[in-house]
């Protein structure tokens, strides 16, 4: 299994949208390989839709897990109730996360063991933003965000990274895709090179991609696929973003 779109549904959704969405997808879907795409719903309806798309293998997994197994932790849910459910994934270090929820590179460093040990596939979350981004920095927050996430993390069997700028993210600006493609490099050399014991298995780009600017990204040679949000909601516009991605790999 290789997750190359995933949707991030974030605080949206409902028993209806689950339907709804789900009748929208199935019928602008050209393809009828369903083991590329992944979709984090809210936790609270992980098991209802998995109930609605049950014919068919999409993967489903969390927007986050907690750091610790067990404990006494209220509200927080763990990488082997996820499991319990069916998830595959779990989004880990989104910035919305990093910055509305303080997550720190050690929290995110734990959670990634906590997805490692349950057999959860970690998509890992790094950025830059605006102001990093226009002061240049942009390679070095995300090497810094890098290490600082898998120092301490062990061997991870498998590993997803999503590139996504800050500024990208539900804001309708995209970087230009070569951009991406080069940074997407870099992640690559700098996992590889520092973290053998890791099984990176793809980079996904995510902010503001949608159906009109998919192609441009997809045609780039390191982006693997994308993580998505807001156009993700939409079941129809996931659809033909999926079936663009299915032709730009023909
Ligand atoms: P967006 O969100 O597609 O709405 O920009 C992407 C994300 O936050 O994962």
């Amino acid at each position: 299994m290789s997750l190359r779109l995933v949707a991030n549904w974030k605080l949206n959704g409902s028993k209806e949208f689950n339907h709804h969405w789900a009748i929208e997808f199935f019928s602008n879907f050209h393809g009828n390989n369903f083991s590329s795409l992944g979709i984090a719903p809210a936790s609270l309806y992980i098991d209802h839709l998995k109930g609605v798309i049950a014919d068919h293998d999409i993967n489903i997994g969390s927007q986050n897990i907690d750091l610790e197994e067990t404990g006494a932790r209220t509200g927080e849910i763990s990488a082997s109730m996820i499991k319990d459910l069916g998830c595959v994934f779990s989004i880990i270090g989104h910035s919305e996360r990093r910055i509305l929820f303080q997550e720190t590179n050690q929290m995110i460093c734990k959670k990634l063991i906590q997805a490692e040990n349950n057999s959860i596939i970690p998509i890992l979350c790094i950025g830059e933003s605006a102001e990093e981004n226009q002061n240049n920095a942009t390679f070095e927050v995300l090497q810094q965000q890098i290490i600082g996430a898998l120092e301490n993390a062990g061997e991870l069997s498998s590993l997803i990274i999503a590139y996504e700028p800050v500024w990208a993210i539900g804001s309708g600006k995209t970087p230009n895709p070569e951009d991406v493609n080069s940074v997407h490099e870099m992640v690559k050399d700098v996992v590889q090179s520092r973290f053998p014991k890791i099984g990176l298995q793809s980079v996904l780009y995510g902010g503001s991609v949608n159906f009109k600017n998919a192609l441009s990204l997809f045609e780039q040679k390191n982006i693997d696929g994308a993580l998505i949000g807001g156009a993700s909601l939409d079941g129809k516009e996931f659809a033909s973003i999926a079936n663009v991605f299915n032709e730009s790999r023909i």
